[in-house]
């Protein structure tokens, strides 16, 4: 096994040569190409099974400030990164750049000129995310670049969290997979729009780690003019759709995904049992389940071959939910049983993740 350096190096190669790489990052990894070579993305799309016409987003290094923890300098520096990808760079994506990089945030923004059309979908807007990780890191240092990557998924499938699931979707040699191990986020980007914040604020489009409550708490309480933002931000949640652009069935199992609640356990487990005829199901469910059904409160669903137990803590169920999802997946049986997740803005993401999941199950 050559050493990290040597790894680093001969995925840059492949990536000046229009290939293709596995990029771990700590949300998913990524299906990464040259974001300025023209036949490097449509290689993203064709191995993807990705219909042209939807958007990448694009990856760049962490900025490097003259002077290290000066807020100011830091702002110059993600000024002059970000031009090169956007043409007009807002002080509000500079907060947020300042306050939420390198990490799980992407920000929608006006593009530049020279910005593939290929690479934004043909659109005026384009998606620029610096990454935690430190192999995604050195990878965009070393290579020099932005990295355009998708989630390194065939299209509409469960995306990878593991350098085994990505061999698994491309078993073939056309992509380089560096492995940095098991993503430690485990669900995509938060995706902020900030394209409109003179009449919407900061919309987020698609929901993750970074919540809305942390986006607008960093752009009302920064000293650089925020002040304003509150109204905006809050605005930007009641006119627009938290979600939008998105398809409902995403991130789908081949088997049936069934989410239910647990009041309504009885009902559709003894449907299940009587009436559908599946000879092997998987149950997932948190642990209180287990109690009710010794405790004879929930009807036990009957062919269960697998069950799973869920953690009560939203950040592990992120980290584990995709690999859990494949693992369920693998076992062919005829239903998955999961159970709803709690409300609240912590479990937003993941139960976003998971309805999509269950709306593109059983395809
Ligand atoms: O965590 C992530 O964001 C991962 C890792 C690899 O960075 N990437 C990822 O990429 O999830 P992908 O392509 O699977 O999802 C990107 C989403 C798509 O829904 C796309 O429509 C949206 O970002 N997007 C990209 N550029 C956009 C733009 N200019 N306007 C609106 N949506 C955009
Ligand atoms: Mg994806």
């Amino acid at each position: 096994m050559p050493d990290l350096i040597q790894r680093i190096q001969r995925a840059v190669d492949v990536l000046k040569a229009g290939g293709l790489v596995g990029m771990p990052t700590e949300t998913v990894y990524g299906l990464a190409a040259d974001a300025n070579n023209v036949s490097a993305i449509n290689k993203i799309f064709s191995s993807k099974g990705r219909p042209s016409g939807h958007p990448l987003i694009v990856h760049i290094a962490q900025a490097e400030p003259n002077v290290a923890d000066d807020h100011q300098a830091s702002a110059i520096a993600w000024r002059e990164i970000l031009s090169q990808w956007s043409r007009d760079v807002s002080p509000e994506a500079l907060i947020l750049a300042n306050k939420f990089w390198p990490g799980p945030l992407t920000m929608i923004l006006p593009k530049a000129k020279n910005v593939l059309s290929e690479v934004t979908g043909g659109q005026e807007t384009v998606g620029v995310r610096c990454p935690q990780h430190p192999m995604a890191q050195q990878l965009l240092k070393a290579f020099g670049g932005g990295l355009a990557a998708p989630s390194a998924n065939r299209f509409g499938r469960i995306s990878p969290t593991t350098a085994e699931h990505v061999r698994e979707e491309f078993p073939g040699n056309e992509v380089l997979v560096i492995d940095g191990g098991p993503c430690d986020v485990g669900i995509e980007s938060t995706i902020v729009d900030l394209t409109r914040l003179d009449t919407h604020g900061a919309v987020i489009l698609r929901p993750g780690a970074i919540n809305q409550v942390m986006i607008d708490q960093a752009l009302t309480t920064s000293d650089q003019g925020g002040g304003k933002l509150l109204s905006m931000a809050q605005k930007g949640n009641e006119a627009v759709p938290r979600v939008s652009g998105s398809l409902s069935a995403h991130y789908a199992p081949k088997t049936k995904l069934l989410i239910y609640d647990s009041k309504d356990a009885k009902p559709i487990f003894s449907e299940a049992n009587e009436v559908a005829g599946f000879k092997q199901v998987a149950w997932v469910h948190f642990p209180q389940a287990q109690l009710d059904k010794q405790n004879d409160k929930v009807l036990g669903l009957k062919n269960v071959v697998k069950e799973l137990l869920l953690p009560l803590e939203p950040k592990s169920l992120a980290r584990e939910l995709y690999a859990l999802l494949r693992q369920l997946d693998a076992l062919n049986v005829d239903c998955i049983f999961f159970e709803q997740l709690p409300g609240g803005i912590e479990w937003d993401a993941i139960r976003d993740r998971l309805g999509r999941a269950s709306v593109g199950s059983g395809v």
